[in-house]
């Protein structure tokens, strides 16, 4: 079974202003102690958020699919020289799973295997977004990693993730020499890339995404960020390879949010791998709008 990513984990020092953030954007805002939980549809979480000393990316997980197959994900990294540590039970009450595992890739990006992804009781609320975010079987989103040594962590997602390569994205050599890969295991475009080279990237990730039903929701998004004095990263506009209408805010965590809507969906039947020399068709401005 193809794996989707299920949920995210980052580390907070202000809680206030990720509650804030959050509801700008259109989340499911749920307490716990020292913690945010956030639902972006059924799913009975998608990203938490705990309080910490740090602000930063801190986990991300794979829904294995079943308790075989997740079984089955372990043996497989093990067997690869993978170290892998299950979690315990406060950590799956918290990801609202049966269990999960850790393991890191060659370029230490922290990644985690899980099963028993539990549906939400109560319906999505959230006063911005009515009908939540487009999820399903491409998983809640996706994430782009700056790292040391991309090949590495394509390589590792390709054989043990069953990661396949959608494109790739070479911005040139010289000093600004910037090489990006993009990654499905699933319909979406890309649940994960990998890039090296000159874009700066201060925490463990770049970015993660989140995809709305239409564009409408994109614009409004952005109207009520600007409104909020959210500081914006990338103006609107819209990606050469999945096609994403999106733009760019910076998280209380230092990472920025992608809100975009209208990627496209991949059918391994007929999708060849391309290659592209920018990032985006049209907008897309560092440091917003000018
Ligand atoms: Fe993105």
């Amino acid at each position: 079974m193809s794996l989707k990513l299920a949920y995210m984990g980052i580390e907070a020092t202000d809680l206030k202003a990720w509650r804030t953030f959050a509801s700008v954007i259109g989340f499911h805002i749920e307490e716990a102690d020292d913690a945010l939980l956030f639902r972006l549809d059924e799913k009975a979480r998608r990203i938490i958020v705990r309080r910490s000393s740090e602000d930063d990316y801190a986990y991300c997980g794979w829904d294995a699919g079943s308790s075989e197959a997740y079984a089955a994900r372990i043996d497989r990294l093990r067997a690869g020289g993978v170290e892998v540590t299950e979690g315990d039970a406060f950590g799956a009450r918290e990801r609202a799973v049966e269990g999960y595992a850790t393991f890191v890739d060659p370029n230490g990006f922290r990644q985690e295997i899980a099963y028993g992804i539990q549906e939400a009781k109560t319906p999505f609320k959230s006063e911005f977004m009515k009908d939540g975010f487009s999820t399903g079987d491409g998983g809640f989103g996706h994430i782009l990693v700056k790292v040391a040594d991309y090949r590495a962590s394509e390589a590792f997602a390709l054989r043990f993730l069953d990661g396949k390569i959608s494109d790739h994205i070479d911005l040139g050599q010289g000093a600004g020499r910037t090489e990006m890969v993009f990654i499905h295991m699933n319909e979406r475009h890309h649940s994960v890339a990998f890039f090296e080279g000159a874009i700066p990237a201060s925490k463990k990730i770049h970015h993660f995404m989140v995809e709305t039903p239409t564009f409408e929701d994109v614009g409004r998004a952005y109207d009520r960020v600007n409104a909020a004095g959210i500081p914006i990263g990338v103006s609107i506009g819209q990606h050469s390879n999945d096609r994403e209408l999106s733009f760019y805010c910076v998280t209380p965590s230092g990472f920025w949010l992608e809100v975009g809507a209208g990627g496209v969906r991949i059918d391994d039947a007929t999708w060849s791998a391309g290659a592209y020399d920018s990032v985006s068709s049209w907008g897309h401005k560092f440091g917003g709008a000018k």
